[in-house]
């Protein structure tokens, strides 16, 4: 069978595109950032994951206000980056896995989630950045399986929800008859807000709470109502739900091996976490 050896979770900000395709990882705004990924690397080097299932919120691009799934999965051969906007340069197409695709596919609609399936999804910042900070050389080496949960329109799913869609998807994988070692990853969030009266907001002391949690109580977030997330964290701030589906997709205990925490990038308090299944 298939095994889940861990969770990777990461902020995503367009600007870390720039900032890689101009080479500016050294700069003194950039390196307490990007400096944080290379003991992930290390640990990637060493675990070698063969596929990574990625769950992630589209800004925009694949999904527009007028279409708008709270759950999808995508079951294509390859996802494709397009340019959403923000002038960063687009990276080339991410190998997909459908063969898994849709074995988690039908597991989630056993499980009573009702998702939609992509077999064309485009993929956007959210999605590509953190694979690319993950495995900076050359194309991504994993095949990935893209799961995009609505951060954007209103109504969003609650955290608990979101932790039980993770801990689905990690019942799937588990039941994947394969050899293939499974790394989940979870981008978005920690505390931001990028418009409106309290553009700029960052909550420190919640983040810092959050990250701790993830590790042995994974739970505790589930006490906050999205309102209060965004209360706490700031409207996109939310975007934390990823981290609990990544986690919630890691049956039984982890072990934290790596965790960074810079703020601000951009306009995100930016956390980094790397937790290895036990
Ligand atoms: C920023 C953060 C995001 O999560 C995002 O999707 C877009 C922009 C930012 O801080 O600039
Ligand atoms: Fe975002």
């Amino acid at each position: 069978m298939a095994r889940i050896i861990g969770a990777l979770t990461t902020s995503h900000v367009p600007a870390i595109g720039g900032a890689i395709a101009k080479g500016l990882q050294q700069e003194p705004y950039w390196k307490p950032f990007f400096d944080g990924f290379i003991p992930v690397r290390r640990w990637l080097d060493e675990a070698r994951p063969d596929v990574a299932v990625v769950f992630y919120n589209d800004h925009g691009l694949n999904f527009f206000l007028d279409k708008m799934p709270t759950f999808s999965v995508g079951a294509a051969s390859e996802y494709r980056n397009a340019d959403e906007g923000w002038g960063i340069p687009t990276l080339p197409p991410f190998k997909g896995i459908p063969e898994l695709s849709w074995h988690v596919i039908e597991h989630l609609l056993e499980r009573e989630f009702d998702i939609t399936t992509c077999q064309e999804m485009l993929v956007d910042h959210a999605f590509t950045l953190p694979l690319k900070l993950f495995w900076p050389e050359g194309d991504c080496p994993v095949r990935t399986v893209p799961v995009c949960i609505n951060t954007v329109q209103y109504p969003l799913p609650s955290a608990k929800r979101c932790l039980a869609l993770g801990r689905a998807v990690g019942e799937a994988i588990a039941s994947w008859d394969s050899e293939s070692k499974v790394v989940m990853i979870g981008t978005g969030g920690l505390s931001h807000q990028l418009d409106g009266e309290r553009a700029g907001f960052i909550n420190k002391p919640f983040d810092l709470k959050f990250m701790d949690s993830l590790v042995a109580e994974p739970e505790w977030a589930t006490q906050f109502s999205n309102h209060e997330l965004v209360e706490r964290t700031g409207t996109q701030g939310v975007e934390l739900l990823m981290w609990l589906a990544a986690r919630g997709a890691v049956p039984g205990r982890v072990r934290k091996v790596h965790s960074n925490y810079h703020i601000p990038i951009s306009n995100t308090a930016a956390g980094l976490m790397a937790l290895e299944a036990i």
